[in-house]
């Protein structure tokens, strides 16, 4: 194994002392970079995951062109029901679609519970050249969808602000949810172990539309599942949940013994470290819009940001996905803000 010559993330994932605080962006692989929309042109989105070269080129640019302290490996959270059976089509300009969603008990019989070495393999080779091409640059970040946030896709079939289909489901046939939820779970325990093995220095589970229950349909059909993900995990590598909008069940995602929490714009930073308490590392929690602004208001929000998180265990990241429309320079200027805290600080 590779020594990290750039070990921050991991140092602030244990609570160690950190001469200033690591940063990566959620979604920064893709999107915003030039260079990824010339490979866009090309290759279909997941031909462009399956590709171990293509998904490396992918996952390295933005260690390269932007100076993030961690790369996350190129994939989808999508690519686990399609390893489970389900047909998951990327429209340009519309995000996924799935044709045959999951509307009842017996849908469920046509998924199975996959061989990840079988399905997802291409993940793990992936993963493999990627860590082998950084060459211990940075830590390399695996990462999966939380069970409720697949499941929103699987029974709605397509993205929605709402996702009222998925959320009715769950109050109207519950065990058949149940069922569903505990599949993902069971895959994605598996899948992550596989990451985990294959070369990521640690995973996060994205919890997207987390914030879309109520606090006890969040434990009913979220939380218990990401706690057994976290369960079998967290002897393995560092865990950071990353549940959207779910700042209500902070306290109690600290108590599964993940190493950090994401955490969005709308909460303060003190409320969130309040909630997580002392000894959980927090991620976040930079507006992603706000990249849009001028490079000026960028550097003194970040620094306003930081000051109100303290440098120790804190990852400076976005409260959600870098926007597609984000200039580089920008992003490259929320990066170099982070990296210039420690000496404006001293
Ligand atoms: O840093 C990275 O971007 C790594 C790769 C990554 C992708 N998706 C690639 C992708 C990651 C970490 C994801 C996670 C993901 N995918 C989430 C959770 C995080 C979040 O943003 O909430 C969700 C909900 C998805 C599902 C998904 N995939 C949607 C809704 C879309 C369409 C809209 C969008 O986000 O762009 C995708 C497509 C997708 N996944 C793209 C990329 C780069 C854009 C399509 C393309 O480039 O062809």
């Amino acid at each position: 194994m590779s020594t990290l010559k750039n070990d921050l993330l991991l140092k602030a994932l244990r609570g160690e002392t950190v001469e200033r605080p690591p940063v990566w962006m959620m979604r920064q692989a893709g999107r915003y970079l030039p260079d990824y929309q010339k490979l866009k042109q090309k290759y279909s989105f997941f031909e462009r995951c399956q590709n171990p070269e293509l998904a490396t080129e992918i996952t390295i640019q933005p260690v390269e062109q932007v100076g993030v302290d961690a790369a996350i490996i190129f994939s989808d959270i999508l690519v686990v029901p399609q390893a489970m059976g389900m047909e998951v089509q990327m429209i340009e300009g519309k995000g996924p679609l799935l044709p045959d969603p999951i509307k009842q008990y017996n849908d469920i019989d046509k998924l199975r519970i996959p061989d990840v070495n079988d399905t997802l393999g291409y993940v793990f080779d992936a993963l493999a050249l990627t860590k082998k091409t950084l060459a211990g640059r940075v830590p390399l970040i695996g990462f999966a969808g939380a069970p409720w946030t697949l499941l929103c896709y699987m029974v709605q079939g397509k993205g929605s602000k709402t996702f009222d289909e998925a959320r009715a489901f769950c109050f109207t046939q519950p065990a058949t949810a149940h069922r569903l939820l505990q599949m993902l779970t069971d895959t994605t325990i598996a899948y992550l172990k596989g990451q985990a093995k294959a070369g990521a220095d640690v995973v996060q589970v994205f919890d997207s539309w987390g914030g879309l229950l109520s606090p006890k349909d969040f434990e009913e059909f979220s939380l218990q599942y990401i706690r057994q993900i976290i369960t079998a995990l967290k002897t393995v590598c560092p865990t950071i949940i990353f549940a959207k909008g779910a700042w209500f069940a902070l306290e109690e995602m600290a108590a599964t013994g993940t190493s950090g929490l994401g955490v969005d714009w709308c909460i303060k930073p003190g409320m969130a470290r309040s909630f997580a308490g002392k000894n959980t590392t927090l991620q976040g929690n930079f507006d992603p819009a706000r990249l849009l602004g001028p490079v000026s208001s960028i550097k003194s929000a970040v620094k306003e940001m930081i000051d109100a998180f303290g440098t120790h265990r804190y990852i400076a990241n976005l409260g959600h996905g870098i926007l597609p429309n984000v200039p580089v320079d920008h992003a490259r200027a929320f990066v170099d803000a982070v990296k210039e805290y420690s000496l404006v600080a001293r």
